[in-house]
C-alpha cells in the first residue's frame, strides 16, 4: 500500500519510542505537600492510599528526608492547628508547629525547596480563606491578615510563601510586607488560577478547612471563565509574583497552556486532592491501572505547559 508518511515508524520499539519522547516528568518536577499537625510522634495517612499525610513536626524531616535524597524537587507545608480562632493575635500560636517544621526541615535541608501555605481557612471557626464580617468576607483586612502569617512564615525560613486565599491585592501587599521585615529573599509562589472547585474534597477532611457558611465562590473563581483567569494570571505577575500555580490541574489544561504562553514565570499546576482520589478510587474499583493512570496524567500536566506539579503523587512514587 502507498502511505506517504507512517507514523509508526518512530513507534516501533521502546528504544525509538523513548528518543522521541517530548515531554516526561522527574522527581525535580513534583512538589510533595504534607498537613502539619500539632503534637509529636505522628505520622498518619489521613484515609490510606490517598495521599494526604498528617505529621507531626519531630517526625517531618524522617518522612522527608528519603523524598530529598530521591530527589523531589520540593515539599509544600500545610499548618492544621488543634485550635480555630478569628483572633488575629492567636494566629502566631497556632503557626507554632508549622513554623517549628519549617525550622527543623529548613536546619537539616537548607538546599530542599520549602513551600508553605498562606491561608486562613484551617484557622478560623468558620473556614473561610479570609476576615469574615457578618456574612462577608471582607478583603482589605484579609490582605493585612495574610501579609503577617506571610511574614511570619518567612521569619521561620520558608522558600516560597504560597498564597491560596485568592483575595484582591495580596501578592503586592505581601511582597511589600515580606521586603519591611528584611525577607527579600523569600519568594511567592501566588495561586493565580485557583477555581471554586468540587475537587478539594479530600483535602477540606485532612485540613478541617471546610467553609461553616457558604461556598468559596465570592472569592474563587468560576470553572467557566477562560478570560476572568487570565486576568488573574496578569495581576499576580503585575504585583511582583515569583512564580505562578493554577489549579486544579486536570481540569484546567487549557489554561495552564494559556498561562505558559502569555507569561515567561515558572508555572507550577496542583494535581489536588479530587483529582489524586478520582484515580486512586478508580484504580480501587479495578476500574484502571493506579500508576498508568497518575503518570498518564501529570505528563499530560507537564504536556499542557507546567514546570512543576504538586502532587500527591511524590511520596509514593520516590518512596519505594
Ligand atoms: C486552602 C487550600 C485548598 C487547597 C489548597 N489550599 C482548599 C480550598 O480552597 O478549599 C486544595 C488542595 C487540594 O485539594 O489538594 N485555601
Amino acid at each position: 500500500m502507498k502511505i506517504p508518511v507512517r507514523m509508526r515508524r518512530l513507534r516501533r520499539n521502546p528504544g525509538i519510542r523513548r528518543l522521541m519522547e517530548e515531554t516526561s516528568f522527574e522527581p525535580r518536577n513534583l512538589v510533595q505537600p504534607y498537613f502539619v499537625v500539632p503534637g509529636t510522634g505522628i505520622l498518619k495517612e489521613v484515609k490510606p492510599g490517598y495521599g494526604l499525610w498528617h505529621v507531626s513536626a519531630d517526625k517531618l524531616l524522617e518522612e522527608v528526608q528519603p523524598l530529598a535524597k530521591a530527589g523531589v524537587g520540593g515539599v509544600m507545608l500545610f499548618g492544621v492547628p488543634d485550635e480555630k480562632s478569628d483572633d488575629p493575635k492567636r494566629l502566631s500560636a497556632q503557626l507554632a508547629p508549622l513554623t517549628d517544621g519549617i525550622k527543623r526541615l529548613k536546619d537539616a535541608l537548607p538546599t530542599l525547596p520549602l513551600f508553605a501555605d498562606c491561608c486562613l481557612c484551617s484557622f478560623t471557626t468558620h473556614g473561610h480563606c479570609g476576615v469574615v464580617e457578618g456574612d462577608q468576607i471582607v478583603n482589605d483586612k484579609s490582605v493585612e491578615l495574610l501579609s503577617h502569617f506571610a511574614v511570619l512564615l518567612g521569619q521561620a525560613g520558608v522558600d516560597f510563601v504560597s498564597p491560596s486565599d485568592m483575595m484582591d491585592g495580596r501578592v503586592a501587599a505581601m511582597r511589600a510586607a515580606l521586603d519591611g521585615e528584611g525577607l527579600t529573599s523569600v519568594s511567592i509562589l501566588s495561586y493565580a488560577v485557583k477555581m471554586a472547585s468540587a475537587f478539594y474534597g479530600p483535602f477540606r477532611d485532612a485540613a478541617h478547612s471546610a467553609p461553616s457558611f457558604g461556598d468559596r465562590a465570592s472569592y474563587q473563581q468560576p470553572a467557566n471563565n477562560r478570560r476572568e483567569a487570565l486576568r488573574e494570571v496578569d495581576l499576580d505577575v503585575a504585583e511582583g509574583a515569583d512564580a505562578l500555580l493554577i489549579k486544579p490541574a486536570m481540569t484546567n489544561l487549557d489554561l495552564i497552556r494559556d498561562a505558559r504562553e502569555r507569561c515567561d514565570l515558572p508555572l507550577f499546576a496542583y494535581q489536588v486532592s479530587g483529582e489524586y482520589a478520582m484515580i486512586r478510587a478508580a484504580a480501587d474499583a479495578g476500574l484502571m491501572d493506579f500508576e498508568r493512570a497518575i503518570r498518564e496524567s501529570i505528563t499530560s500536566i507537564r504536556r499542557a505547559g507546567a514546570d512543576v506539579v504538586v502532587s500527591y503523587y511524590a511520596r509514593p512514587l520516590l518512596r519505594r
